[in-house]
């Protein structure tokens, strides 16, 4: 045996954010700004409906595709809400998170060698995703000067001949950056122009403020060309449910679903049953929970632009990005030692790219008192080390 474990794994850094939170674990009294998730639990309804179907029995292995009931209620939201048309037979696949959505996305499309183009900074599994398919993944710089957004120019001065794709996730992590319609417009022109397949990544789009969301497979012309993911983890506070979607042509569900039911077989059939609760009837409480976010966002924001840590305004998600460039510290060396001096875990930026490096990731779902006192620590720690 020449190596134990596969050469591939040696291009793909372990997960930053993970190295952190083992820290943060090992440590008591840390306020943290740290893990993407709600710290609602999901709503009782959705979990009642849930331990019902226990009661009932369904303890058993779904359909390859998932439950025909959540396909139909996904196809039926997705057209009321942005006038798609999914057959929920072959054009939707239910699958364990966004995450397996992104997996069997890249490896439905990719050949080895294949490019496909993101932001930096951007969330941490898209190139990992990618190299874990043979593929090659290509960056493009954004930042705060263009409110960390996918410019369509710096998409097509990165196009070659191995191109295969675009991979976009709006609102995003870990910025909390919006692409209005116009922008992804641009982005669309470009995929059509270049023949190119898009990954849209959505699994934010409920959690918008201020501004409407859009989706990306809704633009004319690229619905054929685009996978478009989403789930329940975030809007719904559903993270340890592991239900996501993949919405697609349905050439390329068949492909995403041949690999599905080799490796995950379906999505967990409570977690499906506890879906079709959410996406029936779930709609008050995301938005309730959703209007809490934007409170706690703006004293966020409005806290850490005071403290001297300049922070662009997100417009989704539940992230702030604020620079730290004021203290003349790396990304790494802030959140360690704000960590280590004010028990207070915020995200390196660099986890998330290069691009992420002067910032640093500031998750607000988490309660306003939480909030108030880590913008005391923090506004501690600045004064202590500010340069400029
Ligand atoms: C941008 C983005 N996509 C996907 C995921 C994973 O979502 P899921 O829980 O549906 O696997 C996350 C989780 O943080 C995320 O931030």
């Amino acid at each position: 045996m020449r190596n134990r474990i596969a050469g591939r794994l040696d291009r793909i850094p372990p997960s930053g954010i993970r190295k952190f939170f083992d820290l943060v674990s090992s440590m008591g009294g840390v306020i943290s700004l740290g893990v993407g998730e709600p710290d609602f639990p999901t709503p009782w309804h959705i979990t009642e409906a849930a331990i019902h179907s226990l009661e009932q029995g369904y303890t058993m292995y779904t359909s390859n595709s998932g439950m025909i009931e959540l396909r139909r209620e996904i196809a039926s939201y997705l057209k009321t809400t942005y006038d798609l048309d999914y057959d929920p037979n072959t054009e939707l696949l239910i699958t364990n998170g966004v995450s397996e959505g992104l997996d069997l996305a890249v490896r439905a499309i990719l050949d080895p060698g294949d490019e496909v183009i993101m932001p930096d900074p951007a969330y941490v599994s898209y190139p990992s995703c990618v190299l874990f398919a043979d593929g090659v993944p290509v960056r493009v710089p954004t930042s705060c000067d263009n409110q960390f957004k996918l410019a369509a120019a710096d998409v097509e001065a990165r196009i070659t001949s191995r191109t295969k794709a675009i991979l976009i996730g709006y609102p995003a992590n870990p910025t909390g950056a919006v692409m209005e319609i116009g922008d992804l417009a641009d982005i669309a022109d470009v995929a059509r122009h270049h023949n190119l397949m898009v990954i849209s990544d959505e699994i934010y789009n409920l959690l918008v403020y201020d501004t409407e969301p859009v989706c990306f497979a809704s633009l004319p012309g690229v619905k054929d060309r685009t996978i478009l993911l989403a789930g329940f983890s975030k809007a719904y506070a559903m993270t340890g449910w592991r239900i996501g979607y993949a919405a697609a042509s349905a050439d390329l569900i068949a492909a995403m679903t041949k690999i599905h039911q080799y490796t995950a077989l379906c999505a967990p059939i409570m977690g499906q049953v506890a879906a079709i609760e959410a996406i029936k009837a779930g709609e008050p409480e995301a938005r309730r929970m959703t209007q809490e976010y934007d409170r706690r966002r703006r004293v966020m924001v409005k806290g850490l632009n005071d403290i001297g840590l300049t922070c662009f305004e997100p417009k989704g998600a539940f992230y702030a990005f604020p620079s730290i460039t004021s203290t003349g510290m790396s990304s790494e060396e802030f959140a360690e030692t704000l960590l280590t001096e004010e028990k207070v875990a915020v995200v390196p930026g660099t986890a998330f790219g290069q691009c992420g490096e002067g910032h640093v990731r500031c998750c607000y779902a988490t309660s306003l008192s939480n909030i108030e006192e880590a913008l005391t620590r923090m506004a501690r720690f600045v004064k202590k080390y500010r340069r400029s």
